[in-house]
């Protein structure tokens, strides 16, 4: 389904017959919504969010490329968050099964302006499909098709916002022990120690060589967010809390409270590209009741 969103950008409503949806913008091939099939929302999506180019979208899951956050000359998570793409009708094709899936294809493009900041040619084309049980797929696909023989570099991240009942009953597993660069304390290496992550303050950390797959237990929900991932070995978790917050113009002083972004990412060693060759990126999300994950 093609509608007219905020502002009237394009979105496409992806419905699936159990009654889950989501919602795709093509301002930033941004995914605003996931809902599960009793028509709850999955992901959080400020309700101070602008629709107003070059500002992204404050929620759902922006597209960070070429760069992930500020490691690079460009500007702060790279441009693919605040381009116009295109539905793309007939791609070549995904790896991804789409039986029983609703989905839609986007391609990203670079304009001539686009070269300017960032001088090579991509094809940028991400599947976003939604399956029989309601989990979320995002499928990118980014080829270099430079023309002069260059390879490029890149960082990447799918900067999920999930929505939360209360961040100080969260807890995220499968990232325990592992190393993390601190973007709070310029972005040095440590070692996480013990349990599970809990929230109490202001995070800003990228871990390093991560599971494919992560957990996020909403306690009061009593719902588990799975993140599955491949070919991201890395993943940023945020929570601006409340300083930060109110410091930001597109997102409300108490909204840290309802929301932690988990984001699957390769940041750390970057992706580099010759040209004709392809990498591939891929997060499925899933929401299950938590009684349903215990002991997993
Ligand atoms: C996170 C970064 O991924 O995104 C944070 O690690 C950053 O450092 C946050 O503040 C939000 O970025 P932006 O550009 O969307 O405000």
């Amino acid at each position: 389904d093609f509608s007219k969103g905020i502002n009237g950008f394009d979105k496409v409503i992806l419905r699936e017959s159990r009654g889950s949806s989501a919602e795709v913008y093509l301002y930033g091939g941004h995914v605003t919504s996931w809902k599960n099939d009793h028509g709850e929302e999955l992901l959080f999506l400020s309700s101070k969010a602008a629709f107003k180019p070059p500002k992204a979208i404050r929620g759902g899951i922006p597209i960070c490329f070429p760069q992930f956050g500020s490691h690079g000359t460009l500007d702060q998570h790279g441009f693919a968050r605040n381009r116009i793409w295109a539905v793309e009708n007939d791609p070549p094709p995904f790896p991804t099964n789409t039986l029983n899936k609703a989905f839609v294809d986007l391609i990203l493009n670079p304009s001539e302006e686009d070269t300017k900041i960032w001088p090579h040619s991509f094809e940028f084309r991400l599947r976003v499909a939604l399956g029989p049980g309601g989990d979320l797929m995002l499928t990118s696909r980014i080829r270099n098709t430079n023309s002069d023989g260059k390879p490029f570099s890149f960082t990447f991240a799918y900067h999920t916002y999930f929505s939360v009942s209360d961040i100080s009953e969260v807890r995220v597993e499968g990232l325990e022990t592992l190393d993390y660069l601190d973007n709070l304390q310029n972005k040095e290496r440590f070692t996480e120690q013990g349990d599970a992550l809990t929230f109490e303050s202001e995070v800003d950390k990228i871990y390093l060589s991560t599971p494919t797959k992560i957990a996020i237990i909403d306690h009061e929900k009593k719902r588990t967010f799975v993140l599955r991932k491949d070919g991201l070995p890395d993943a940023v978790v945020w929570n601006p809390w409340d300083k930060k917050a109110k410091a930001m113009a597109d997102f409300g002083d108490d909204e840290y409270k309802h929301m932690l972004c988990v984001e699957a990412a390769a940041i750390e060693k970057t992706i580099t590209l010759k040209p004709g060759e392809e990498w591939k990126g891929r997060l499925e999300l899933s929401a299950v009741p938590s009684s349903y994950c215990s002991g997993q």
